[in-house]
């Protein structure tokens, strides 16, 4: 299957909001572009991807965060973040910015409705780096990057890295 090309801020589409999957989208099709999407996320190593990362501007994404030593693929197609409780303190880096990592605070547990590549809803309730994870790629498809999470100070510090990368030509 081939890899799809990730997009890096400041792409437009990352900064768009994305609509929402219809119904005639899901099945074999969603499916078909879910793997790729999860082959892509794998291959750069990181533990989750919103879809507009690889240039679709929909709500949906994957992610594998592993729950005791085992994988956890996951799914959520128009995710809906129902209740958040409590506060974490931590790293973050996104597969769209290549090279930053940056402390970012978040909620410690989340409660999100959302379809899977049936069609079928269910809710989820999850903590720690995986509430993160959902956190982050709910932002994804709503045109929030983690940049806009960082406090002011963090966010010139990251704006100036950027600028320093970019310049390398690490970052295109
Ligand atoms: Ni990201």
């Amino acid at each position: 299957m081939p890899l799809m090309r990730i997009v890096h801020y400041p792409e437009p589409v990352l900064l768009a909001v994305g609509k929402p999957v219809a119904e005639e989208d899901l099945g074999p099709k969603m499916q078909a572009v879910v793997d790729d999407m999860f082959e892509t996320m794998r291959e750069a190593e990181g533990v989750g991807l919103a879809a507009p990362q690889v240039g679709i501007s929909k709500r949906f994404f994957v992610m594998d965060v592993p729950e005791e030593g085992r994988p956890n693929p996951l799914v959520l197609i128009n995710p809906e973040i129902l209740r958040v409780e409590g506060e974490q303190l931590g790293d973050e880096g996104c597969l769209s910015f290549p090279g930053l990592y940056q402390t970012v605070k978040r909620d410690m547990r989340v409660i999100v409705k959302a379809q899977d590549v049936s069609g079928a809803e269910r809710e989820l309730d999850l903590t720690g780096l995986a509430a993160r994870c959902v956190l982050h790629e709910t932002d994804h498809c709503d045109g929030i990057v983690f940049l806009d999470r960082m406090t002011p100070l963090k966010r010139e510090l990251a704006k100036r890295k950027i600028k320093r990368l970019q310049k390398t030509g690490k970052w295109e």
